[in-house]
C-alpha cells in the first residue's frame, strides 16, 4: 500500500464533514477524497439492501482512486453495512460507531443516550457495541427522523427545527441519561440549537474519538504519509454540489465546486 495514496470519506452528505475536518486538522499532510451522496440523502429511512448499494458505489469509485483506506463518516452506514462490506476490498475501512464505542464505554456513565437515524436505531448497534465492552452501561436509543434534512436543506434556524429538536430533547431526557451521543455525523452541525436545551458537555460527539482511532491505527499499520507539505483534497457529490458547499460552510471550507459523479 502506497502511504501517499488518498483516504476517502463518505457520507450522505455534509454530515460527514464533521467527522472530515477534525481529520484535517489531526493528520494535514494525508490526501484526501470527500463524497457526500446528496441524490440518496438521507439514509436514515432506506433499506438495508439500499444502503449496501450506495456504500459499494462509493467505495469501489474509491477503489478506481487507488485509496489507501476509506472512513464511514456517517453511522447509518456504519450501523447496517459495514459489516458486510469489511472483507470486500484490500484496504482498510473505518466505521465510526465500531471504532468510537471502547473509548465511550470507558467513559463514566450509566445510562447514555443516543440520537441517531431510523436505520441506526433500528440496528440497535450503538446498544450492541458499548455493551461489548461494558455491560453495565444502559444505552437509550432514540430515532430523529428529520434531523439530517434539516441540515441538509438549511433549515438549522427554522423554528420548525428549534420545536424537533425540543421535542426529541424532552423525550430523552425524561430517561435521564447522563450523557447523550450524536450518533449521525449530520448532529454536531445542529449543537447551537440542541446546547439551548442542555450544555455542550451533555453531548458526545463520537468525531474526535473516530479521529484518534484512525489516526493511531494509521500509524500501527505504517500508513501515515510522512511529508512537511499540505495533503490534496477532492470532494464529490452525486448530485447538488453548490448545495454541498453551501451547507458544507459551518463545519469546513470546500474550496472547489465538487464533481459529480
Ligand atoms: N450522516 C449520516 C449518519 O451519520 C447519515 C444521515 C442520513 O443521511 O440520514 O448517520
Amino acid at each position: 500500500m502506497n502511504k501517499n495514496s488518498s483516504i476517502g470519506f463518505f457520507d450522505s452528505g455534509v454530515g460527514g464533514l464533521s467527522v472530515y475536518s477534525l481529520f484535517k486538522k489531526s493528520l494535514p499532510s494525508e490526501n484526501t477524497l470527500y463524497f457526500g451522496d446528496l441524490k440518496n440523502m438521507p439514509y436514515g429511512n432506506k433499506s438495508k439492501d439500499e444502503l449496501l448499494v450506495f456504500a459499494r458505489k462509493i467505495v469501489d469509485f474509491f477503489k478506481t482512486q487507488n485509496v489507501k483506506a476509506v472512513v464511514i463518516a456517517c453511522n447509518t452506514s456504519s450501523a447496517t453495512v459495514y459489516d458486510i462490506i469489511k472483507n470486500e476490498y484490500d484496504f482498510k475501512i473505518y466505521p465510526i460507531i465500531q471504532s468510537s464505542a471502547e473509548v465511550i464505554s470507558k467513559m463514566n456513565v450509566k445510562k447514555i443516550g443516543v440520537f441517531a437515524t431510523i436505520a441506526t436505531i433500528n440496528s440497535g448497534a450503538y446498544k450492541r457495541e458499548i455493551q461489548k465492552h461494558n455491560s453495565d452501561i444502559e444505552v437509550i436509543e432514540h430515532a430523529c427522523p428529520n434531523w439530517t434534512s434539516f441540515v441538509e436543506n438549511g433549515q438549522i434556524n427554522s423554528p420548525e427545527c428549534l420545536e424537533d429538536l425540543k421535542a426529541h430533547y424532552e423525550k430523552i431526557s425524561d430517561s435521564k441519561p447522563d450523557k447523550i451521543i450524536l450518533g449521525c455525523t449530520h448532529y454536531p452541525f445542529l449543537l447551537p440549537v440542541l446546547t439551548k436545551f442542555a450544555d455542550k458537555e451533555t453531548f458526545i460527539d463520537p468525531a474526535k474519538i473516530f479521529v484518534d482511532f484512525i489516526h493511531e491505527d494509521l500509524r500501527k499499520s505504517n500508513l501515515l504519509r510522512i511529508s512537511s507539505e499540505k495533503g490534496t483534497e477532492k470532494f464529490f457529490v452525486s448530485t447538488n454540489p453548490d448545495d454541498f458547499v453551501t451547507n458544507a460552510k459551518l463545519f469546513y471550507e470546500v474550496k472547489e465546486r465538487p464533481s459529480i459523479i
